[in-house]
């Protein structure tokens, strides 16, 4: 789909699939997917792959994923959370001390705050330009930061977009995320206000 140097970003296919949890998982170590185990992550990754409202990249070297983008359609959010909604309460049921963790009771405080408001995921400031794509992870290989591989895959994920006839995108990252801060706005994505302290929104118009 799209090449650089050394890196190509092409649709996620089976193959990549276990590389792309490992990946996730080793990125966001503080997130559910490894508090709730790793067949949560799995089971995360699974159902957005699955839906035809998605948007599932990975950037190559060779044969190895050094990275992955995936997005699904602001319409689609609520299949996805109903989806993984058992697959939470069996990983909690199978480690019940997961929710000792900090991040695990903010997480499921905020998703029950989510069900009880109508779903836009996320719950930015702005009217977002319909139909709207959500960002829902981005991650690159450590070993390969910082030498355009995450710059390739969001420009491939906006091309997709606008292929697929979105008109704007958005998503959320953690206020104390100052590289993923830097990021979206080096590559002009708008800080919008979100409705929680501790995330910031991004969001980015598709059509100019
Ligand atoms: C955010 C992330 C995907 C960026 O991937 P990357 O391949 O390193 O990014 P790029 O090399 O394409 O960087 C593009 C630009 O983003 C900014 N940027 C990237 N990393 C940065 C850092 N550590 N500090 C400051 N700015 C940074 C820079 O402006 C950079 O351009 P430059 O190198 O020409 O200055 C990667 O750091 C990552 O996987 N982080 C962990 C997971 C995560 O936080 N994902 C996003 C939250 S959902």
């Amino acid at each position: 789909m799209s090449e650089t140097t050394h890196t190509l970003i092409t649709p996620l296919s089976r193959e990549h699939f276990e590389a792309v949890v490992d990946l996730r998982r080793s990125a966001f170590d503080n997130e559910l997917d490894v508090a709730l185990g790793r067949s949560y992550a799995s089971a995360f990754v699974d159902e957005v792959c699955k839906s035809r409202h998605s948007i599932c990249l990975v950037a190559l070297e060779g044969e190895r994923v050094v990275g992955y983008a995936l997005g699904i359609a602001n319409d689609a959010v609520t299949d996805i959370r109903n989806a993984l909604a058992p697959r939470v309460m069996r990983s909690l049921l199978l480690r019940p001390w997961a929710i000792l963790n900090r991040t695990v009771r903010a997480r499921l405080r905020q998703r029950i705050a989510e069900e009880l408001r109508p779903v836009r995921a996320p719950n930015t400031s702005i009217a977002l330009a319909e139909p709207c794509i959500l960002l829902l992870s981005i991650a690159v290989d450590p070993a390969v930061r910082r030498n355009g591989v995450g710059h390739s895959l969001l420009k491939t994920f906006e091309g997709s977009a606008r292929q697929r006839n979105f008109r704007s995108a958005t998503l959320s990252t953690g206020v104390t995320n100052t590289t993923a801060v830097a990021f979206y706005q080096n590559l002009g994505w708008e800080k919008v206000a979100s409705g929680a302290a501790d995330y910031q929104s991004f969001y980015r118009d598709l059509m100019n």
